[in-house]
């Protein structure tokens, strides 16, 4: 059993490590990312009562090994894997915390979410709240950037993603993201304190996108 202190020194050089693996992103994956979701996750947390450890673990490594941005791309969590190996945690929580951040990712408008434990349940909510709102919006924006996308097309409708697969392969606006993903999350939060913090993030996102198109000029195109 892992002590205390044991669990503390382990947080502490994985936040340090991350930061460094993740300090140079510019997609809006960054090493603020990271620390924005492990906050809210210990907050969530606190009034879900869920298992510590497990869930700033989660938050830590949630996007280390992530399919949108790993060379390979086939999101299997190697990296967070070899570094709860390294550090010595224990088979079942690193079982846990693997679990979590493969099942953690939105994959797509039409594709069930498989998370499983209220541990996954508040690191999810807490990833998702850093999706919507004004960082969310910042965020969505720098990935696209990253990416090469267009902001917006008038004439390229949003698309509903049935699978994985199509939402993966999907090279679409960044505008459409917002109906594609961002504007689903606040229905989609597994929390009673996300889906609070989701309503208020969610008007904002409303308001960001109704100001845009009235600027474009396409508000009734
Ligand atoms: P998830 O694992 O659920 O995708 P992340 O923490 O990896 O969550 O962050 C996803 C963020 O990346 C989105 O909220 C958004 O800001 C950005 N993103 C992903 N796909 C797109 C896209 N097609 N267009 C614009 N932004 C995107
Ligand atoms: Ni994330």
């Amino acid at each position: 059993m892992t002590n205390d202190t044991q669990v503390q020194a382990i947080l502490q050089a994985t936040a340090a490590h991350v930061r460094t693996v993740m300090e140079q992103d510019s997609s809006g994956h960054d090493w603020w990312h990271i620390h924005r979701v492990w906050r809210n996750a210990i907050r969530l947390c606190e009034q879900e009562g869920a298992d510590r450890f497990v869930v700033e673990l989660a938050a830590l490594l949630h996007d280390l090994d992530d399919w949108k941005l790993a060379p390979a791309g086939d999101g299997k969590p190697v990296r967070a894997l070899a570094w709860m190996e390294a550090q010595g945690v224990a088979s079942e929580v690193r079982d846990h915390v693997l679990e979590i951040i493969t099942q953690l990712s939105f994959k797509g408008a039409g594709v069930a979410n498989t998370i499983r434990t209220l541990e996954g349940r508040i690191v999810q909510d807490a990833d998702r709240l850093d999706a919507i709102g004004a960082v969310g919006i910042a965020r969505a924006f720098a990935y696209g950037g990253h990416k090469g996308r267009l902001m917006h097309d008038p004439d390229e409708a949003p698309q509903f993603h049935a699978t994985f697969e199509q939402y993966r392969n999907n090279r679409g606006t960044t505008i459409n993201h917002f109906h594609e993903k961002l504007l689903l999350l606040k229905d989609r939060m597994n929390t009673d304190a996300g889906r609070r913090l989701a309503q208020e993030r969610h008007a904002f996102m409303e308001a960001f996108l109704a100001q845009f198109h009235q600027e474009w000029g396409d508000a009734d195109h």
